[in-house]
């Protein structure tokens, strides 16, 4: 790896985020403000080249995953093509191409994303009652997105992962039946702490902490097993035996996984952002349009990469006011 991926706490940033678009077809209350966000300018998206191009420059720097996020990354115009030429960069490095995506527009374009490259797929859906789902991305199409993930499954290519965002006296109720999804079917469920971000309306007593469904979960499945994970991963797995899938915790709240951290962002306006919890952002966009040659480019990354600091500020700390969302940031959602 190239040491402009290296930071001051040597930690080695192989894995990139990249958002392809700020836009979404779900309104999920805990991503977007209910009186919605402001987009950036068409102009101040990064074109497919500039993608290209960015996404090159970290795959040679020693980038070996890429994910792919929004908004909702399949809104993009040209998202196939972009796994596709995404998919030339394994040449020379590139081992993964992730999407995350919740799933409404994802059925018809499944096959061709998994045919240009697509290896990996985490899907968000935090309720299984088309009612709640409703309320939750005051949108509809929840049927949509169980075919989506029901077609994900059935390719043998894909890794599926799908993202469940616990809110309490919403959803929690629905761990249960949510683990019941990987009894027969290769597929991990990941149970997210609700995260604050700019305009989510964050409460405390809204965030379960992970421990708190564990129990729970080992009431009813007292044999579970702790799963092996990779030193990257954001999720802390477990395997109920029998089951053919997993289930895990993402909790960004209770129990950061900074010190292991090996994701750099790509905001869909081209600002690298080293932390989802930190608001700093540089434009990768202004120099590639003023005419950076690639080491000028790295060295901007470069400079980026050295200012990462060590951790979140933690639940009682986090600068909710200034954290961009996470639909703006980066995906899906928003949030710093
Ligand atoms: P995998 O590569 O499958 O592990 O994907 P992922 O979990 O990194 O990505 P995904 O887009 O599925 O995000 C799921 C959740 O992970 C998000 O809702 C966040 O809670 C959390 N997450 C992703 N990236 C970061 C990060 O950089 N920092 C923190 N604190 N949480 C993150
Ligand atoms: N807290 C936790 N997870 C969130 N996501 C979006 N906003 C939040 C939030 N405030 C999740 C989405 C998606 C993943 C990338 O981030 O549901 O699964
Ligand atoms: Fe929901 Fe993701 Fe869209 Fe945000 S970006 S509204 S979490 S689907």
């Amino acid at each position: 790896i190239s040491p402009v991926l290296v930071d001051t706490f040597n930690r080695r940033h192989n894995y990139l985020r990249i958002s392809l678009t700020e836009r979404c077809n779900l309104r999920c209350f805990y991503c977007m403000p209910s009186d919605g966000v402001e987009l950036s300018p068409r102009e101040h998206i990064l074109t497919d080249d500039e993608v290209l191009r960015l996404a090159t420059l970290f795959v040679k720097s020693g980038v070996t995953k890429i994910r792919l996020t929004g908004g909702e990354p399949t809104v993009r115009k040209g998202i196939t093509n972009i796994v596709s030429q995404l998919n030339e960069l394994r040449k020379v490095g590139l081992e993964s191409i992730g999407m995350t995506s919740n799933g409404i527009a994802l059925h018809r374009k499944l096959p061709s994303l998994i045919e240009n490259g697509l290896t990996h797929l985490n899907i968000s859906l935090d309720t299984l009652d088309p009612f709640k789902f409703q309320i939750m991305t005051r949108r509809m199409g929840h049927e949509a997105v169980l075919q989506s993930l029901e077609s994900a499954l059935s390719s043998k290519a894909l890794s599926v992962k799908l993202n469940v965002v616990i809110i309490k006296g919403l959803n929690d109720n629905e761990v249960l039946d949510f683990l019941e999804l990987t009894k027969e079917q290769d597929l991990s469920v990941r149970f997210i702490e609700f995260m604050p971000f700019a305009g989510n309306k964050w409460d405390k007593a809204k965030m379960v902490p992970s421990s708190e469904l564990l129990a729970r979960i080992a009431t009813r499945h007292p044999c579970l097993v702790k799963a092996s994970d990779e030193l990257n991963d954001t999720a802390r797995s477990y395997i109920i035996p029998g089951y053919r899938g997993s289930f895990g915790f993402i909790s960004s709240m209770s129990d950061h996984f900074c010190g292991s951290c090996n994701r750099l962002r790509l905001t869909a306006d081209g600002q690298i952002k080293v932390c989802l919890f930190d608001a700093k952002e540089i434009s990768l966009r202004d120099r590639l349009r003023s005419g950076a040659d690639d080491a000028e480019l790295l060295r901007t990354i470069g400079l980026a990469v050295r200012g990462k600091q060590e951790k979140h500020a933690g639940m009682e700390d986090i600068d909710v006011v200034t954290n961009r969302p996470m639909i703006l940031m980066e995906v899906e959602c928003f949030f710093v």
